[in-house]
């Protein structure tokens, strides 16, 4: 098959396809693997109850890396309590029996020449109960748990010694990360994860110095990125935010005040890169309207329709950074093969992370860059998979015809063309699916 010229003109002639400088990350474009959970990691046999990568993992990465190109790993709990008792079979990174197993993923994986990232995480008061209780900035429950259809049982409310003790943890995890042989680290401090937990009012209902206005409700975040930033330094840290979130019932007030100040205080830190998750429309828009909204966006030839512009926007946060000279900034949520073209240009953004779309299209870089039909997702397949069969919707899709470089490529791809594949037509993969309203943002 022959691509046409003025389609490796466009991608050639794209700021998506030129390098950056990540702090101490060279880029060799701006395509990032955004942090995707998958459930597929392994118990370990040397620390019974404590979950470890395996040679699956360390396929799936090779399958997607590009050389240059930033992978960052499913969110890894930093800790027993962080993981708690919801979040089990996924590799984390707070034991040294971990660390190795990474490091043994990790050497087959930087032979591709990939940038690797690994995110690691707290779930606060979403972690439930397990082996310890769960906590959170105060004892404010989830009100309701799509899973049992109740609320949970309140979290333990956090003293001063545990906010002490967990940001120990988290910098003792990202020192485990440097030392197993990843490139940089992230902090998920999205989706109403235990960062969150402390920025969002309707949360955090403390007295004290973490809580009751924005500068204290910052407070946790900012000393969790000291602590990192003395570990392994600001230029290998990056930052993950949802400003606009409401995942796991982010509903605090003020949002551009508060997280304007904690983008602010975060430039004189100078860390890797910011990450945002976008504000999207399944958040705001019932589905009809969303419907509306999305088929004006497909059919308009400019950079987003009247709609998406009138949705709130990075614009403040990426000032508050230092805009185009400051701090890098990355975001995620509902790019293609179309919008993504002069994103960059914008200068709204320095990369831009995909997450459900590398999933299905392992060679998601090649088929951008030649504007090649993406294939569609398997939603059932993101977080279980059938019995005994983990590779299942994880390391089973193939690359694009025209790109089978390996006897493998060609017998996934033999595979995938019996079973029948689909492909995203006119844009993006809508939500037939039944999804629920941030079900997406884990
Ligand atoms: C299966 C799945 C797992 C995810 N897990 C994480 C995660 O561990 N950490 C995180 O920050 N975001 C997570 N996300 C959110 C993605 O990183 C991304 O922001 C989101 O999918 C929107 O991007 P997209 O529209 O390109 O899919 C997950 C998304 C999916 C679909």
């Amino acid at each position: 098959m022959t691509i046409e010229t003025h389609v490796i003109d466009r991608a050639t002639d794209s700021a998506l396809f030129s390098p950056l400088q990540v702090g101490a990350m060279s880029l060799s474009h701006r395509i990032v693997h955004a942090p995707m959970g998958r459930g597929r990691g392994r118990e370990s046999e040397n620390v019974p109850g404590t979950y470890v990568p395996w040679e699956i993992e360390a396929k799936y990465y090779i399958q997607r890396a590009t050389p240059g190109g930033m992978l960052i790993t499913s969110a890894l709990p930093i800790s027993e309590e962080a993981k708690g008792g919801s979040f089990v079979g996924g590799p984390a990174m707070y034991t040294e029996d971990q660390k190795l197993a990474w490091k043994k993923v990790l050497t087959e994986i930087k032979k591709t020449g990939a940038v690797m990232v690994a995110q690691i995480w707290h779930g606060g008061r979403t972690s439930g109960h397990g082996k310890l209780p769960c906590v959170s900035s105060s004892a404010t429950r989830i009100e309701y748990n799509p899973r049992t259809k109740q609320p949970n049982p309140p979290p333990r409310e956090m003293t001063v010694e545990d906010i002490k003790r967990t940001i120990a943890d988290y910098a003792r995890s990202a020192r485990l990360a440097i030392d197993a042989g990843f490139d940089g680290v992230e902090v998920h401090g999205a989706n109403g994860y235990l960062c969150d937990q402390f920025l969002h009012d309707n949360i955090n209902r403390r007295t004290d110095e973490y809580g009751g206005s924005i500068e204290n409700r910052n407070r946790f975040v900012l000393e969790m990125v000291d602590a990192i930033c003395a570990e392994i330094g600001s230029d290998r840290f990056g930052l993950r935010l949802a400003p606009y979130g409401f995942f796991n019932e982010c509903k605090g007030s003020d949002r551009v005040a508060q997280w304007t100040k904690l983008c602010t205080e975060l430039r004189s830190r100078n860390l890797a890169y910011v990450s945002f998750m976008e504000a999207r429309y399944d958040e705001f828009l019932g589905q009809k309207e969303k419907l509306a909204a999305l088929g004006q966006t497909l059919n308009s030839d400019d950079f987003g329709s009247p709609e998406e512009q009138s949705l709130p926007t990075i614009a403040p946060f990426r000032a508050a950074l230092g805009g185009k000279e400051g701090t890098k900034v990355m975001v995620a949520g509902g790019y293609d093969t179309e919008n993504c073209w002069g994103a960059v240009e914008s200068g709204l953004t320095d990369m831009i992370a995909y997450g459900r779309y590398f999933t299905s299209n392992p060679d998601l870089v090649y088929r951008i860059r030649h504007q090649l039909p993406l294939v569609k997702y398997i939603r059932p397949l993101f977080y279980t998979y059938p019995k005994g069969q983990p590779e299942a919707g994880y390391t089973t899709f193939a690359p694009h015809e025209s790109n089978l470089k390996t006897e493998e490529d060609k017998e996934l791809y033999a595979i995938q063309q019996k079973n029948g594949i689909s492909l995203v037509e006119n844009g993006w993969q809508l939500s037939q699916d039944g999804v629920q309203m941030g079900e997406i943002f884990v």
